[in-house]
């Protein structure tokens, strides 16, 4: 076998080393996917209810541990300390969800149906199989947390591949897993390139499913990977999220919810509102409430009591604010707050202050690609037909949000934006209950919910004859 190299572990607020884990070779991965083929039928064969034990046991232990598992995620990623140990609560709702959910959908057809004749038509769910999946930097435990629940309760195993910057809270996780009780082989977790997992998990025989979630860009070429074998995919790519403020809401309450929607994790999720618009009559007290909330938000390390934004993962996500920023104002757009880094003793030079643009003008880079900085772009709008038009422009469709206080409209515009998730006065709507996913080049499947199940899931449908027909078969 050949050596495994090393990756090390940055603190990116300080670019300190604060681990190394092994950088694993092509074979090593491959032991782990034979592993995860050799411990299925075992694991698929035990009751819904034992594994779901299991399962709800690993949510406990998340729980029990949260503190601990929030300093590795602050120390490894950077985002305040709270909001990791908010990231802690949420991925362990996947896992109550999943061990809530599977026991009906696995021990019940989904659906009969009877037919003249006699003849029953059944629809089941059963486990997929053997799985993989590659997760981000940006929810380092919860996005785990999304697919391994599932894959669990469902009775299917896994190959975890977590992003080469945070995998100390991914190995955390597999050993809360094994006290958990999962055993050994069910849930592996390697740390390696990226690329060099996808080929061996598209290439390997028993690998059925491979749930992704990143950037548009990995997607497709995780797509053209996926051909050879024709392997099902589940897909959470970029968003572009449009923040619709109608001339009726109440301007502080949507403030209070663009805020929370744009600068948690430093403005680094997917979903978080990246075209902010605002209807003309509104746009100045908006704009003016807004830069308020932004320059109050405290910048720091994640470490330090009271930081509410922390740093940016790696000096290319600030290259891109920045970048994101000049453009904005180079056509036009003005600087309403922010817009510099902002110093912190002993730390890089990797923290933004939270800005906030004014006026921005449709064509900048900022309504085009995604942010996943602490940049608040504003346009405004004087109809409403323009802001659908001007949010379903765009090639991506995870989340959308509207602030109103018209419940016909909410409905309206909730069906006419094309995303999976659309918040109505609601900037943070996650939640391990609810489907979670895009459309067009934003992603295919959904997670969490018992959605999120039915993706670690085949149907099969049972057909089953009845009685012949009076003067025998034809
Ligand atoms: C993401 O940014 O991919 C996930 C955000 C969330 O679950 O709220």
């Amino acid at each position: 076998m050949k050596a495994d190299g090393v990756i090390q572990v940055l603190n990116p607020a300080t670019g300190e080393c604060i681990a190394s884990v092994p950088d694993l070779c092509r074979e090593a991965i491959t032991l782990a996917f034979d592993d995860a083929a050799a411990a299925l039928p075992e694991w698929r064969a035990r009751t819904v209810e034992d594994r779901c034990a299991i399962v709800g046991r690993l949510g406990d232990l998340l729980r029990r541990d949260a503190g601990r598992l929030a300093t590795i995620m602050t120390r490894e990623q950077g985002k305040p300390l709270a909001e990791a140990r908010g990231e802690v609560a949420y991925a362990a709702g996947f896992f109550d969800v999943a061990a809530h959910e599977a026991p009906p959908l696995l021990t019940r057809p989904l659906r009969t149906s009877l037919l003249p004749g006699g003849k029953e038509l059944r629809v089941l769910a059963q486990a997929t199989g053997a799985t993989a999946c590659i997760t981000p930097w940006n929810f380092p435990i919860a996005m785990i947390a999304r697919k391994l629940a599932p894959a669990l309760a469902t009775g299917c195993t896994q190959v975890i591949k977590p992003d080469e910057r945070t995998p100390l809270c991914a190995l955390a996780l597999a050993a809360l897993a094994e006290e958990a009780g999962v055993p050994a082989g069910v849930a592996r977790t390697v740390t390696c390139e990226p690329s060099r997992f996808a080929a061996v998990a598209f290439s390997h025989p028993a690998v059925r499913f491979v749930s992704f979630t990143g950037s548009t860009e990995v997607g497709r070429l995780l797509i053209a990977h996926s051909a050879q074998r024709v392997v099902r995919l589940g897909l959470e790519l970029g968003g572009l999220a449009p923040f619709i403020v109608l001339e009726d809401a109440d301007v502080d309450a949507a403030v209070a919810q663009c805020a929370a929607s744009k600068f948690r994790n430093a403005g680094q999720t997917c979903i978080c509102a990246n075209r902010i618009l605002v209807h003309d009559r509104l746009h100045d007290s908006f704009v003016e409430r807004l830069a308020a909330r932004a320059s109050s938000l405290r910048v720091g390390r994640g470490l330090s009591p009271g930081t509410e934004v922390g740093p940016l993962i790696d000096d290319d996500g600030m290259a891109k604010a920045e970048r994101q920023v000049a453009d904005a104002l180079s056509r036009g757009a003005r600087l309403v707050t922010g817009g510099h880094r902002v110093h912190v003793e002993g730390c890089l030079d990797r923290f933004l202050a939270p800005t906030v643009l004014a006026d921005v003008p449709t064509t900048a880079l900022c309504f085009r690609e995604e942010t996943f900085g602490p940049i608040a772009p504003v346009a405004r709008f004087r109809l409403e037909d323009e802001a659908i038009a001007i949010a379903n422009a765009a090639p991506y469709g995870l989340a959308a949000y509207v602030c109103t206080r018209d419940t016909s409209r909410a409905d309206r515009l909730a069906r006419e934006l094309e995303a999976g998730i659309v918040g109505i006065n609601d900037g943070t709507p996650s939640s391990p209950l609810a489907p979670f996913g895009g459309v067009k080049p934003s992603g295919w499947g959904r997670e969490g919910g018992p959605e999120g199940l039915l993706e670690y899931c085949d149907l099969r449908m049972v057909s089953i004859g009845g009685a012949p027909p009076i003067g025998g078969a034809a």
